[in-house]
């Protein structure tokens, strides 16, 4: 929404005229309405962006219809028209929801500085709404491994200049929050910040997304819109994904990061905009080039400090204090108690190799931190891993129970209920069929236990019907 349609209300034709006048030229739409029962026709047939109210109007008060105004979906600032510019009036027109005043008789270069400032109001207004819609909160970056020390060194260096940074590595290792932290660490901090998911929005509409258009510009295009690049003008812009732009997308953008210049869709009036770049990918960027579907000029445009975030298969030594970390959040998220994870439960975290990076581990912990019966710490099956032995050496790490012997000597491997299959038995014959020892000394809740053993009486019941 930008500030395009424009409604004039007041009785004096000479004011509804000289404000027509000055607005025809600049490409806004202009209506104007004498009095309120007018006023109140126009708004059923349009919505406003702003609308100039005179105070006296034939059939009512301006002050009780900028109410009614604040009331419509499409929120138009209202600007007062008044000769009574004292300041109780003024506050009082304020309070009452308008955006602005002009004095009467009317200074057209006043009128041209509430423009302005509407106009730089709604900017600001949607960035904030972006802002507050894709970056929820801070995140800190965990990790202790060298491969994150590393990288927080990289952000922190590369983030005090305007260099554009390629982020890569797969799918949920971190790269959005490396692109955040760059960010929050650059002169730009506290200018816009605007993120593009490249994958998510279609052919057809990022072209618009990326550069806006005018109205008209195509079916369905009946505003004028400010693209992202605009929009992130004096600031930092994310291309989320950037390998997914189509080649003729490219050879665009290739233009915006050259010469820092585009034109809207639909419009031909040259742009400028002063806005750094950070991208991100999790495909092989330089392989995409030889295959013929990324531009080799685009790309070495993008490429110019490269940041390689490592898969976390790469850097195991994160997983326990990322596991932790997350563990922590979630019970204090859910407003749940946490007893920590077992030592078969850590060591399961520690063997898996992660196919979906850090986002399945936070994934995994997030719901094993629900699942997880109150005073009982979380081990591998609240997690859905393979049970791991801890390592031995481990100082803290209790010896893994007998029970864990069920691997059988020749080493042939068993699916993994029967083998938890028979470490329940186990347990049991142990425990001479005490539940609650058994399931602790599985590190398993009671009733997880109770499930499984209907579950095997079931089973039990069903071959011996067949
Ligand atoms: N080192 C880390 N410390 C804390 N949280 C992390 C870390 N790395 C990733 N995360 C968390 O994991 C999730 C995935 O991270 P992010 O979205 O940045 O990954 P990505 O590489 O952009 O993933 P994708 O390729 O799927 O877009 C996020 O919730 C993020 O906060
Ligand atoms: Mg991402």
């Amino acid at each position: 929404m930008a500030l395009d349609r424009i409604l004039i209300v007041d009785d004096t034709l000479i004011i509804r005229k000289t404000i027509e006048e000055r607005l025809r030229g600049k490409r806004f739409s202009v209506s104007s309405a004498g009095s309120i029962a007018e006023a109140e026709k126009r708004l059923a047939a349009n919505s406003f962006d702003l609308v100039f109210l005179d105070m006296g109007l034939p059939d009512g008060d301006g002050r009780t219809f900028i109410e009614r105004l604040s009331h419509l979906e499409s929120k138009p600032l209202v600007v007062m028209l008044t000769a009574d510019t004292s300041v109780e009036s003024v506050v009082e027109c304020m309070r009452l929801g308008a955006f602005d005043y002009v004095g009467k008789p009317l200074s057209l270069p006043q009128i041209e500085m509430v423009l302005k400032r509407a106009a730089e109001f709604q900017k600001a207004v949607r960035v904030t709404h972006f802002l507050n819609r894709e970056n929820v909160g801070r995140r800190e970056i965990i990790g202790q491994s060298p491969a994150i020390v590393r990288l927080r060194e990289l952000i922190h260096r590369v983030g005090r200049t305007n260099a554009t940074v390629m982020i890569s590595g797969e799918n949920g290792t971190g790269k959005e929050l490396v692109a955040n932290e760059i960010f929050l660490n650059s002169q730009r901090a506290n200018a816009p910040f605007i993120k593009v998911n490249c994958a998510a929005i279609s052919e057809t509409l990022i072209e618009s997304e990326f550069f806006g258009h005018e109205r008209g510009a195509f079916t369905g295009a009946t505003d004028q819109r400010d693209g992202r690049f605009e929009l992130a003008d004096g600031g930092t812009i994310l291309l989320d994904e950037v390998s997914e732009i189509s080649l003729a997308l490219q050879a665009k953008l290739l233009r915006v990061l050259q010469e820092k210049e585009f034109e809207r869709v639909g419009g031909n009036r040259t742009i400028k905009v002063d806005v750094r770049v950070l991208a991100t990918t999790n495909r092989d960027l330089l392989k995409a080039v030889h295959n013929g579907e990324f531009r080799e000029d685009l790309y070495y445009r993008l490429n110019v400090f490269p940041i390689q975030v490592p898969p976390l298969r790469e850097r195991t030594g994160d997983v326990e204090v990322l596991a932790n970390h997350f563990l922590q959040r979630f019970a204090k998220e859910h407003g749940l108690k946490s007893s920590g994870f077992s030592p078969v439960g850590m060591a399961s975290l520690l063997a898996h190799r992660w196919p979906g990076n850090v986002r399945e581990l936070q994934n995994v912990v997030e719901r094993a931190a629900i699942l997880a019966e109150e005073g009982a710490p979380i081990g591998p099956e609240a997690m859905g891993l393979a049970p791991a032995a801890p390592p031995k050496e481990a100082p803290h790490a209790p010896e893994p129970p007998d029970v864990i012997s069920v691997i059988p000597a020749g080493n042939e491997f068993l699916p993994l209920h029967e083998l938890e299959k028979r470490a329940i038995f186990e347990a049991l014959e142990k425990t001479n069929g005490n539940r609650t020892q058994a399931a602790d000394l599985l590190q398993i809740s009671i009733r997880t236990l109770r499930n499984k053993l209907t579950e095997y009486r079931a089973q039990s019941g069903e071959s011996e019907a067949a």
